[in-house]
């Protein structure tokens, strides 16, 4: 079997439906001829999918409310809270996407960067909710390459108390490498992500991919 097949079927990756509509929305990120304004446009159509599906895998309780027909309607709602944390650059272009679904939900940050001496991913700032052990979190950063910034970050959550199988890693594009790779270091990891790529480049750029999607969000091409 293909590492995409294998990263695909997957139990704990979860991608979105590969619907019409999505196919559409991710041809026009990848093509190299998009406009910014439409890379940031669609990219965000797509963001606001994700969190959704991400909202799925979170657990609920049952919840009777009284409809204004004065009925009881045997509903749900969510059992915990939630917050966001993204991977600093890239990540921060997916908070908008969460606080458009989650008002007022609080969102951490880390920045994580190769560390060139050692080639080691390092952790160079972290700023997360005080209560984070108490959350779900969702996990924000749009490529997912060799997972080098996700480990770290990951590692950075699991001591600040929070537990494995809270994580939610929510990505654009992921390379089958890292899919597989991170759940098999994280076994209550659970990853949404809306297309699994083919491979990476020596670079570590995913391929087909999109390029640099911190470049591309944030102009800085
Ligand atoms: N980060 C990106 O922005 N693009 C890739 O292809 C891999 C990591």
């Amino acid at each position: 079997m293909s590492l995409p097949t294998q990263a695909a079927q997957h139990p704990r990756l979860h991608q979105l439906p590969q619907t019409k509509q999505l196919k559409a929305l991710m041809t026009i990120i990848r093509d190299q001829t998009t406009s910014r304004g439409d890379f940031v446009f669609y990219s965000d159509r797509v963001i606001r999918l994700l969190v959704e599906e991400g909202l799925n895998h979170l657990p609920v309780v049952n919840k009777e409310v009284i409809t204004p027909m004065g009925m009881p309607f045997q509903g749900v709602s969510f059992e915990g809270r939630i917050c966001g944390v993204s991977i600093m650059r890239a990540g921060e272009s997916m908070e908008q996407g969460l606080r458009d679904v989650c008002t007022s939900v609080r969102i951490g940050k880390v920045l994580i960067q190769r560390d060139e001496s050692t080639a080691q991913a390092k952790l160079y700032y972290s700023k997360l909710p005080k209560d984070i052990s108490n959350r779900w979190v969702l996990l924000l950063d749009p490529m997912l390459a060799t997972g080098g910034s996700a480990v770290k970050c990951i590692e950075t959550l699991l001591e600040a108390g929070v537990k494995e199988d809270r994580i939610l890693f929510i990505n654009l594009i992921c390379s089958p490498e890292g899919v597989l790779a991170m759940l098999e270091q994280f076994p209550k990891l659970q990853i949404i992500t809306a297309e699994i790529d083919e491979s990476m480049d020596v670079q570590r750029y995913i391929l087909p991919g999109l390029g640099d999607f911190g470049d591309r969000y944030f102009g800085t091409e």
